[in-house]
């Protein structure tokens, strides 16, 4: 079992034994069926899970793994973190509108961390490499003045979330950008030597060696198997979604580094992409299909689109005024602001349905922040019952696709190590995966849930540590 201060929350709070007390709303009748095919079955969670196991077979084998769309790429980290790693180690983590510059001391079994968080405009999201490049050297030259670093030269693990073709652990060809960027023209280039032009153009490259680049999948797997041996399978659910097991070198087709011992690596499964062929249709809504086609990569990341924070209150959103159009929600009247693409934050779904049930001070001040107005308790439920529906689906979907990696692994117990700002600050997505997962996972096998502290910025800094 998982070290008790490491595990989510609401887990602590649950006893694995019993059913967990997830709070359900009661929508009207119309609400309700305007909803009802947004609901998942088990039956259509175990077709997911076939289609996904099969995906994943064809992303490892050397014969089918150019066609395949869940990409399986291996990470060529091979060994697990001992706890024994000790030293002083720099980390990037570039994944989302925000990016972290973080130092941490590693002493045994013990670590400190620093860190500071700098914005991405939109701009460099979407302009050249270059630009985005010479933006992350600027901020990682004023974390090293800050923190008095300028005479030292220290090892660096960069975690890079984006689908990455590796080629070693130093190393990895830039195949396309996810989750809002968009910086096309570095696409078949090595991230890692982007970088160092870039330092070097900032002048740091005195300061920092690159040791490594990971996905922060891969980040938080290792930051999470430094507490727990068992813990074989890494998950985010945050501005996108991804996950990345440990698999045997001999299944990894396209893994063409030397084994060093354990006959192991890292798979990152790239499984924002599951369903871009179209086997997922089965499961997509309207509004699945009005938001990817509203997207910067229409017909791309089709999963990640059904489940992860850049996209769900969006659905939400597009559901609400469903159900407005169809006069069943706030006397049919909209709001201009909740008109608007993305206005409704997937940061209120997690504050509505945070709310004891029957109370409704958060939902009141977000719809009246909205421009929504003269709400009754039904509008407040019916709201509610549509955050729960999008939020179950991504839960449930996860929990299939968990389901399916603790099988591919053949362990019998395994933890997953979990990050993202959905699964952290949602407050009942963990229940709800633990739930599903009981019923999902083959039986015999013991699995668990753990929360990863900080992870992919630590796991970065401790592959970096075993790199060097
Ligand atoms: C997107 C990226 C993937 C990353 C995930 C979570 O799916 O393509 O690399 O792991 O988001 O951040």
């Amino acid at each position: 079992m998982a070290d008790e201060s490491t595990l989510h929350p609401s887990h602590k709070r649950s006893c694995m034994c019993r059913p967990l007390n997830i709070p359900r709303t009661k929508p009207t009748n119309e609400v309700y069926s305007i909803m009802k095919d947004f609901n998942v079955t088990d039956d259509d969670l175990k077709k997911y899970m076939k289609l996904l196991m099969a995906d994943l077979h064809k992303g490892l084998a050397k014969a089918t793994h150019a066609k395949s769309i869940v990409k399986c790429y291996p990470t060529y980290i091979q060994d697990l973190p001992s706890g024994q790693e000790v030293g002083r180690y720099l980390a990037l983590d570039l994944g989302g509108t925000n990016f972290r510059v973080i130092m941490v001391d590693l002493q045994k079994n013990h670590f400190e961390m620093t860190s500071r968080t700098f914005v991405i405009p939109n701009e460099k999201m979407l302009g050249s490499g270059k630009d985005l490049f010479d933006h992350v050297a600027a901020c990682l030259h004023l974390f090293i003045m800050e923190q008095k670093l300028n005479d030292e030269c220290l090892p660096l693990g960069f975690t890079y979330s984006f689908p990455l073709i590796q080629k070693a652990i130093d190393r990895g060809i830039i195949e396309r950008w996810t989750k809002g960027f968009k910086c096309d023209d570095i696409i078949g280039e090595d991230v890692v030597k982007v970088l160092q032009e870039a330092l070097v153009r900032k002048g740091i490259n005195k300061n920092v060696i690159v040791k490594a680049v990971i996905n922060d999948t891969a980040g938080t797997l290792i930051a999470c198997a430094w507490k727990s041996p068992y813990c074989k399978v890494g998950l985010i659910v945050g501005t996108g979604t991804n996950a990345c097991y440990v698999e045997k070198q001999q299944n990894a087709e396209m893994f063409d580094g030397a084994n060093h011992g354990s006959g192991l690596v890292l798979i990152n499964c790239e499984w924002g992409a599951f369903g871009d062929d179209g086997c997922l249709n089965y499961l997509r809504k309207p509004e699945d299909i009005d938001i990817d086609k509203a997207s910067i990569n229409p017909g791309k990341q089709l999963h990640e689109k059904m489940i992860s924070g850049m996209y769900m209150g969006e659905l939400v959103r597009l559901l609400i005024l469903k159900c407005v159009k169809g006069g069943a929600i706030f006397g049919g009247k909209s709001s201009s602001e909740l008109n608007q693409k993305d206005k409704f934050l997937t940061k209120y779904v997690s504050d509505i349905e945070s709310e004891k049930l029957g109370t409704y001070d958060k939902s009141k001040a977000i719809l009246e922040s909205l421009g929504l107005k003269n709400i009754t308790e039904t509008d407040f439920q019916n709201v509610r019952y549509i955050c729960e529906c999008v939020s179950r689906r991504a839960a449930f979907m996860c929990s299939a696709g968990l389901a399916t990696l603790i099988k591919k692994t053949e362990e019998k117990r395994v933890t997953v190590g979990i990050d993202g700002s959905v699964y952290r600050y949602h407050p009942h997505f963990h229940n709800l995966m633990m739930e599903k997962m009981k019923q999902l996972v083959t039986p015999g096998v013991v699995f668990d849930l753990m929360l990863s502290e900080d992870g992919s910025g630590r796991g970065a800094a401790l592959t970096a540590a075993s790199a060097s």
